[in-house]
C-alpha cells in the first residue's frame, strides 16, 4: 500500500502532485518522492519521512517546473524506509521513472537475471527491478514504452498499480493495475492519475477506474487508451461521474480527521439507512439483498470475512444475525480463512466487510469463496473499490471518505448496514413479527440522535483520558453484543496511542487476565442495562476487589455499576442489539484524547496505513 499520483497537462505539476500526496498519506507515509519532467530532464526529489518533509526538501533544493510528473507516498514492503528506497525509481539509463503500489513477488529472480545482464541497483525495492525490466524489454525488443510495460508485466507475479514515464517521449504516462487501485481523472486537456479520486476531485468529477490487468496510455492533451495487459485487446474506458466533493475530504475545522469522523457518525449512520429504512412502508429496501433473496434465504450458514475493525463489526453482526435469523454464522479473519483450506459450499453466503474495499486478504478470501461456489456479498464504504466490484452483490455504507487510519464511522455504519440486512431477512422469513420489525426500525431511526447525545460525553471523557494517559496497559471488557466493542476499544487505543490493550469477554477475565489487575490497571467495562447486566456487575465487583481502576460505560441513570466504578460514562438507553452503536463512541473518544495527550500522530499512527493492500 502506498499512494501514487501523476499529472499530465498544462498546469504546474508540482503543487498538484504534492497536494495529492498529502491526501493519499493515509495509505502510507514512511517516505515520499516526486519526479517532474522539464525540457529533456527528469528532476527527482525524494526523502524518508512524510510529504511535509518532501515539501521542505523540495523548497530547499528548488523545484524544477514541469507539467508532467509522478509522485509517491510509501508504506515500505521491500527495503527499509530511507531516501534510496523512496519512489520514484529510475531505470539504469535514467530515461524511465516509475512509481509503484504493490509487491512484485518474483523480483529476486528477475533482479538476478538483470544483474547478470549488467544492470545495477541502487535500492532494495522490488519496484526498481520492475523499472529496469521494462527498460530491458524496451531496449532489447525495440518497442515503445506502452508495449515494453505490457511485456514486462506479463513476466511479473504480484500486485501493482504503476505509473511510468519516459524522458525521451515526454508526452505520455503509462499506467497499469493488478490488485492495487488506480484511477484516472479526466479533465479538459489534462489527466490525473491517483490511487483514489481525492487528489483530483477539485479539478474534475470524471474518472476512469482501471480494472485488474488493464493498462492505459495517457496522452497529453489527447486521450486515454485502455487495453488488457494479457492481450492487446483495446477496452472502451467507462468514464464515471463522481459524487464526492472536496469538503468531504478536508478536516473542516477539526484538529484531526479522526475527531471529525467520530463527530460525523450521526450523519453517517443516517446516510447509511437513508432510503433503506422505510418505517412508513414497513420495509427495509436494499436492492443487493432483494435481487438475491433466494441465496440468502436458502443459505445454511453465513460466513463473514474481514480484517481489523471490520472484523469486529462482523462479530457484532454474528450476534445480530443469530439472534434475528437463527442461522449459524462464522466470523473469520480473512487472512486466516484464505490460507487454511476452509470448508465452503454452495449453500454458504459469504459476507465480506471492508471500509476501503481494497484490503488484500479480504479480497483473496472473496476470490476463494467464489471459486468454491459460494454467493459473496460485500459491505464496503468506498464506491467502485476492488471488493465492491469483485463481490456478486453488496451494499455500500455511504459513510463518506474515512481518512483517519483508525476506523471510526466505518465501524458504526457497517453495523448499521448489517443490522438492516438481518432485519430485512428476518422479516422475510417470518423469524420476527411485524411489530418486532417495526420496533427495531423505529429504534434504529433514533440512533443518530442518541449518538449525538453520546458525543456530549466528550469533555468528560477527555478528563478521564488525562488521568490514564500514562498507563502502560489497559483492559476492555464487555459481554454479548458489547464483547466486540471491547475488542474494538482496545484496538483503537493500541493503534493510535501505542498503549498495550486487550479486549476480553467480561466473564473470561477470571480464566486468566484477572491476574493482571492491580491498582495500576485501568479496566474499561461496558455495562449497559439489559443483556447480562447482573453478570457484568459481578465482574465489576471482582475487579474492584483487586483494586483495578474501573471506567464504566453505562446506561443513563445506572445505579449499580456506578456505585462501584471510578469513572462513569453514560450513554442513552436503546435496544440491546443496537447498544454497540452507542457504547463504541466514548471508547473512540477515550483513545483519541489519550493519543493527543501523549503527542501521538492520531491520523497517521506509526507503522500503519489506511488500506492494507499487501498480504
Ligand atoms: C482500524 O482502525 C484499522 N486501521 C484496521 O484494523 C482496518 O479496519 C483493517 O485494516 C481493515 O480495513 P478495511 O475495512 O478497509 O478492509
Ligand atoms: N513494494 C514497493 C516498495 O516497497 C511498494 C510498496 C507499496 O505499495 O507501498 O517500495
Amino acid at each position: 500500500m502506498c499512494g501514487i499520483v501523476g499529472y499530465i497537462g498544462a498546469r504546474e505539476a508540482f503543487p498538484v502532485i504534492l497536494k495529492g500526496l498529502e491526501r493519499l498519506e493515509y495509505r502510507g507515509y514512511d517516505s515520499a518522492g516526486i519526479a517532474l519532467y522539464n525540457k529533456g530532464i527528469i528532476e527527482l526529489c525524494k526523502t524518508k519521512g512524510k510529504v511535509a518533509d518532501l515539501r521542505a526538501k523540495a523548497d530547499k533544493e528548488g523545484v524544477v517546473n514541469g507539467s508532467i510528473g509522478i509522485g509517491h507516498t510509501r508504506w515500505a514492503t521491500h527495503g527499509e524506509p530511507n531516501d534510496q528506497n523512496a519512489h520514484p525509481h529510475y531505470s539504469n539509463s535514467g530515461d524511465l521513472a516509475i512509481i509503484h503500489n504493490g509487491i512484485i513477488e518474483n523480483y529476486a529472480s528477475i533482479k538476478e537475471a538483470l544483474i547478470n545482464r549488467g544492470y545495477e541497483f541502487h535500492s532494495d525495492t522490488d519496484t526498481e527491478v520492475l523499472v529496469n525490466l521494462i527498460e530491458d524489454v524496451k531496449t532489447n525488443e525495440n518497442v515503445k514504452l506502452g508495449k515494453a510495460v505490457q511485456i514486462a508485466l506479463n513476466q511479473v507475479v504480484g500486485a501493482y498499480a504503476i505509473a511510468v514515464f519516459d524522458r525521451t517521449k515526454p508526452d505520455e504516462i503509462v499506467v497499469a493495475k493488478l490488485g492495487s487501485p488506480l484511477a484516472i481523472g479526466v479533465g479538459e486537456d489534462e489527466f490525473f492519475i491517483a490511487s483514489d479520486a481525492s487528489p483530483f476531485i477539485e479539478y474534475t468529477n470524471n474518472a476512469i477506474y482501471l480494472e485488474d490487468e488493464q493498462m492505459a496510455i495517457v496522452k497529453r492533451g489527447r486521450d486515454v487508451r485502455v487495453r488488457q495487459v494479457r492481450s492487446d485487446k483495446p477496452v472502451n474506458p467507462y468514464v464515471q461521474e463522481l459524487k464526492m466533493n472536496l469538503e468531504q475530504i478536508e478536516k473542516g475545522g477539526y484538529d484531526h480527521f479522526m475527531l471529525k469522523e467520530i463527530y460525523e457518525q450521526p450523519e453517517a449512520i443516517k446516510d447509511t439507512y437513508r432510503g433503506r429504512l422505510r418505517i412508513n412502508d414497513g420495509i427495509v429496501k436494499m436492492a443487493g439483498v432483494e435481487d438475491n433473496l433466494g441465496k440468502f434465504l436458502n443459505a445454511k450458514r453465513i460466513i463473514i470475512v474481514a480484517c481489523g475493525t471490520s472484523w469486529h463489526a462482523g462479530l457484532v453482526a454474528e450476534y445480530i444475525f443469530e439472534e434475528l435469523m437463527r442461522i449459524p454464522v462464522e466470523v473469520e479473519y480473512a487472512s486466516e480463512f484464505r490460507y487454511r483450506n476452509p470448508v465452503i459450499t454452495q449453500d454458504d453466503v459469504v459476507i465480506a466487510i471492508s471500509q476501503s474495499g481494497e484490503t488484500a486478504d479480504t479480497l483473496a478470501a472473496i476470490k476463494l469463496s467464489k471459486e468454491k461456489g459460494a454467493f459473496v456479498f460485500g459491505v464496503c464504504n468506498v464506491v467502485g473499490s476492488s471488493i465492491s466490484r469483485e463481490t456478486h452483490a453488496g451494499a455500500y455504507t455511504h459513510a463518506g471518505p474515512e481518512i483517519g487510519v483508525a476506523s471510526t464511522k466505518a465501524f458504526t455504519t457497517q453495523i448499521t448496514v448489517l443490522t438492516l440486512i438481518a432485519l430485512k431477512l428476518a422479516k422475510s422469513t417470518g423469524k420476527i413479527t411485524h411489530s418486532e420489525f417495526h420496533n427495531y426500525l423505529a429504534e434504529l431511526e433514533t440512533i443518530p440522535v442518541k449518538v449525538q447525545e453520546t458525543l456530549k460525553t466528550d469533555a468528560h471523557v477527555a478528563t478521564i483520558a488525562d488521568i490514564y494517559k500514562d498507563a502502560t496497559n489497559c483492559l476492555y471488557l464487555g459481554r454479548g453484543y458489547n464483547f466486540p466493542v471491547a475488542l474494538e476499544g482496545a484496538l483503537k487505543l493500541k493503534e493510535i496511542s501505542y498503549i498495550h490493550a486487550e479486549g476480553y469477554p467480561a466473564a473470561e477475565m477470571k480464566h486468566g487476565p484477572i491476574a493482571l489487575i492491580d491498582e495500576q490497571m485501568p479496566v474499561v467495562v461496558i455495562a449497559t442495562k439489559k443483556g447480562h447486566y447482573e453478570k457484568v456487575v459481578s465482574n465489576v465487583q471482582e475487579i474492584k476487589s483487586r483494586k483495578g481502576k474501573i471506567i464504566a460505560v453505562v446506561t443513563q441513570g445506572d445505579k449499580d455499576v456506578s456505585k462501584l466504578a471510578d469513572h462513569v460514562i453514560e450513554v442513552p438507553e436503546t435496544h440491546e442489539l443496537l447498544t454497540p452503536l452507542l457504547t463504541t463512541i466514548p471508547l473512540q473518544l477515550l483513545s483519541y484524547h489519550i493519543a493527543v495527550m501523549r503527542g501521538c500522530n492520531v491520523d497517521q499512527p506509526r507503522n500503519l496505513a489506511k488500506s492494507v493492500t499487501v498480504e
